[in-house]
């Protein structure tokens, strides 16, 4: 099968695409025909080596952690899937990735997608979408009639982060550049921000949750927009908890897990239609290399898609 791998760290030029045997499963994993997956900052991170200190990768390493599929293959102890089920997921980081043709799964990684997305949508939801999710509900515990911020609006978390703070009946103020101040209303922000225009300060009246997907002086920014009591949550940098003390206020680092519960979720958001992601162009599997490069650029709007099988 193919694979897209690096044997070290580096450059898109480390990304080759490989052929390599089909992936053997443990007992509790379900082996997945990827049609799709797409693409997040992370991919090109951990091609750059970023998080070599915390995970011990053996390379070469597939790259990729989100997928949509088919199952071929179930493993002895999964009573929850059936060959042919056409399922999606985030899967585990620390194994081999999804930019190939298959890949082993812990099947409570895994949840069926819904019928109103194809491959490429549900490949564009898990990874972002849980994010999302844990940052709004899990670790925020966003309440109807809140505000709430939401940072880089237009961006692969962020678009599904307002589609979720509006489905929960928050009024959603979120930020981007001049050109996607039209797109954040389009996935209904209440508020759209252009950061060019002036400070967050000057815009943005007191808030209760902030979704912090830049970290950085934008976080800084962020502190005096809390009501008190509030919350920044971020997924970037970890917040100074002698800072969010200074302004009477909460901070909180995500980094997510797998979750077949959160995939449920998402998925029942896009069967009441409050939820679907935004995809500004695919890519296949052999052009990863251009997908990357766009990621890199910090200016991708909703998701880029790969096309695999
Ligand atoms: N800790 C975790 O578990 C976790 C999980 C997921 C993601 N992350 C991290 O979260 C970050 C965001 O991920 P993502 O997938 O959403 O990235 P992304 O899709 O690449 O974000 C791109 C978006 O960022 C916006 N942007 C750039 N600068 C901005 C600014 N100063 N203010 C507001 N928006 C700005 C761009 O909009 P404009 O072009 O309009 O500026 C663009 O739409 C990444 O660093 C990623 O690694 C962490």
């Amino acid at each position: 099968m193919r694979a897209v791998r690096i044997h070290q760290y580096g450059g898109i030029e480390a990304l080759q695409v490989d052929q390599i045997d089909k992936p053997t499963i443990n007992a509790d994993d379900v082996l997945i025909e990827v049609k799709a997956s797409s693409i997040n900052p992370v991919d090109w991170k951990i091609r750059q080596g970023y998080l070599k200190d915390f995970i011990p990768y053996e390379l070469p390493l597939t790259l990729g952690w989100d997928v949509a599929g088919v199952v071929t293959v179930v493993g002895s102890d999964v009573t929850d899937f059936k060959v042919g089920d056409e399922v999606f997921s985030r899967p585990d980081i620390t194994r081999s990735g999804t930019f190939a043709d298959y890949i082993a799964v812990k099947a409570d990684e895994v949840a069926l997608k819904s019928k109103k997305l194809d491959f490429a949508q549900a490949a564009s939801l898990p990874l972002a979408g849980i994010t999302a999710w844990e940052c709004l509900v899990d670790v925020g515990n966003i309440q109807d009639g809140q505000r709430v911020l939401i940072h880089a609006g237009a961006g692969g978390v962020g678009h599904l982060a307002i589609q979720i703070a509006k489905a929960k009946g928050a009024t959603v103020i979120a930020t981007a550049s001049t050109k996607n101040q039209a797109l954040l209303v389009e996935l209904g922000a209440d508020q759209a921000v252009d950061y060019s225009q002036g400070t967050l300060l000057e815009q943005i009246e007191p808030v209760d949750l902030v979704v912090d997907t830049m970290g950085g002086e934008v976080q800084a920014q962020s502190w005096p927009l809390l009501k008190k009591g509030g919350m920044l949550v971020s997924v970037v940098d970890q917040p100074d908890e002698a800072i969010a003390k200074a302004h009477d206020v909460e901070g909180a680092f995500v980094f997510i897990q797998p979750s077949r519960r959160i995939l449920e979720e998402l998925n029942a958001l896009v069967e009441q239609e409050q939820l679907i992601p935004f995809i500004e162009n695919s890519f296949p599997l052999e052009k990863l290399a251009d997908a990357h490069l766009q990621s890199q650029t910090g200016r991708t709007r909703g998701k880029i898609v790969i096309e695999v099988n």
